[in-house]
């Protein structure tokens, strides 16, 4: 398939030029920036984008492209650091200015070109960056100027193109246009990438990476492990496909019952669902440390999947797992790195994974999507749309937001919040707007009155953030009216919570989980 290479130089939007591409139709992959082209597959490349970086090209340790991505003769669109670094490996000059330029800038054009088909002149760009292009380098004509820095587009016969401004990020006006006239117009790339091919792909290659063993999926109850469930029971004999799912007791309220329902529609046959609420319980009793919550649920969850696997026979399974794209890819700074950290220990660190996956026997069919990719996924394959758009949810559950130690009542007060907190939200068309939120149970009691005494009550906090990918996230803004009705349902239904409060503190430098 038609593939644009995009070089990662450790820029927070390099995973963004990827999904852009590919909402445009045309397949993209993200390599690191630094990749050797002799241990790249170039053979369905049609271009290159050199992403942006926050190093400068003349910094100490920035990433540098191997010289011979020049002679491989397909286009390169180098954005921002990438544009930097092609103008000084061709004898132009790089200089930083004293202020960063950030924001919006209106660009002119010097002579039409076909990157910028249907985009009018003085079209509205974003900018964010702190060296700029003094001088061109041999071979480069400038194509578009604007206004503090001049350098804006540039263009070489070899068909390099530079830009100074972000065409990826939503603020640019006509950015997809632009992505679009370079990897269609400029490289000739087809647009043949579509989610209906994924799937028919995918499901080619579960039963040809399967022949006739069986499958095991660990679901934790998130989109992905469900989306890998549906695609593994289409593409198989249930009878082959074992699913197994540990309540560990620090779900949400129902959550554990629609998994089983859900999957069942989907047909699954063998399906475990291990309640092993007593014992994650236990192990949590007069536990305040988040860490140590952390490590002993990560411990306990290990080892009762080590002897549930064992106990139904099924250690001898292929194990697919739920690992995307951005989970895969290592780059420069490390997008991929710290997607990692952030994963739900379902899908790292495991002995039994590690083991799978020493032994190469491991399937992972979202290896290559990005999450609205899977989400889409999910909904061809007819999974509900309550899962498919669930919010993430934290591996070790609601023990992090209960802050101190654990308890069954406690967990059943949240549970409660928690579940008249979402509902409402989806009554009132939020959910889908926010891309988290939960409520936290604190570990203090506040005064409050019931009838004629004085109560303790629990105080809750809400907590709601928008966000790319968890890495940032701003507050939400609800209107006032909203937050006060659905404190005053929770603090009626829920007799034990006497405060509700909401969290305004945006990531950094809050986190977005409370512990
Ligand atoms: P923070 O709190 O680090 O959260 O800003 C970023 C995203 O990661 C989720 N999160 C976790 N997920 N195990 C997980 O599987 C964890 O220990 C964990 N801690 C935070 C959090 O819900 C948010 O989506």
């Amino acid at each position: 398939m038609d593939t644009i290479i995009i070089f990662d130089f450790g820029s927070q939007t390099a995973q963004l030029i990827g999904r852009r591409i590919r909402e445009l139709g045309v397949f993209s992959a993200i390599v690191p920036g630094d990749s050797r082209i002799a241990d790249l597959d170039l053979t369905d490349a049609k271009g290159i984008v050199f992403s942006g970086s926050p190093s400068s090209v003349y910094g100490e340790g920035s990433p540098h492209p191997d010289p011979a991505v020049y002679d491989t003769g397909l286009p390169i669109l180098g954005i921002c650091y990438g544009f930097h670094h092609m103008t000084q490996d061709f004898g132009g000059a790089v200089e930083p200015h004293e202020t960063k330029e950030y924001g919006r800038s209106a660009l002119r054009f010097l002579k039409p070109d076909p990157l910028f088909r249907d985009v009018p002149d003085g079209f509205i760009s974003w900018m964010s960056h702190g060296d700029s292009v003094s001088r061109l380098a041999s071979g480069f004509e400038m194509v578009a100027v604007s206004g503090r820095h001049p350098a804006a587009a540039v263009w070489s016969e070899r068909r390099f193109y530079g830009i100074q401004f972000h065409p990826e990020v939503t603020h640019c006006e006509f950015g997809s246009t632009i992505l679009e006239n370079f990897a269609v117009a400029v490289c000739g790339a087809a647009k043949s990438w579509s989610m209906d091919l994924y799937l028919d792909q995918a499901v080619e290659r579960i039963r040809e990476r399967a022949g006739d063993r069986d499958v095991l999926l660990l679901i934790s109850g998130g989109v992905d492990s469900t989306v890998v469930a549906g695609l593994l029971l289409e593409a198989l004999d249930p009878a082959r496909v074992h699913l197994m799912y540990i309540d560990t007791g620090l779900m949400r309220k129902r959550e554990s019952a629609e998994v089983a329902v859900n999957l069942e529609r989907l047909g699954a046959r063998n399906l475990y669902l291990i309640d092993a609420e007593e014992e994650f319980l236990e192990a949590l009793a007069g536990i305040e440390d988040p860490e140590r919550k952390r490590s002993i649920i990560g411990d306990l969850f290990m080892s009762v999947q080590t002897r549930e696997v064992e106990a139904r026979g099924v250690g001898g399974a292929l194990l697919a797992q739920g690992t995307l794209y951005t989970d895969m890819i290592e780059s420069g700074k490390g997008v991929g790195k710290k997607a990692h950290v952030i994963k739900s220990h379902h899908n790292v660190r495991s002995p039994l994974v590690e083991a799978k996956r020493e032994a190469g026997e491991i399937i992972e069919p979202l290896d290559c999507l990005y999450k609205d990719e899977v989400r889409e996924l999910g909904r061809k394959l007819g999974i509900d749309e309550r899962i498919v758009g669930r919010h993430p949810f934290p591996g070790p559950g609601l023990a992090v937001r209960i802050l101190g130690d654990v308890t069954k009542e406690k967990c059943g007060i949240l549970r409660d919040a928690d579940a008249i907190y979402l509902e409402e939200l989806r009554e009132r068309g939020l959910y889908d707007e926010i891309w988290q939120a939960f409520c936290v149970l604190l570990p203090i009691r506040s005064v409050g009155v019931a009838g004629d005494s004085r109560e303790y009550g629990y105080v809750l906090a809400l907590r709601a953030i928008i966000s790319r990918d968890g890495m940032t996230a701003d507050v939400y803004p609800f209107e006032p009216k909203d937050l006060l009705e659905i404190s005053s349902r929770i603090t009626n239904e829920v007799s034990q919570v006497g405060r509700v409060v909401y969290d305004v503190s945006s990531k950094p430098p809050a986190t977005i989980e409370w512990e």
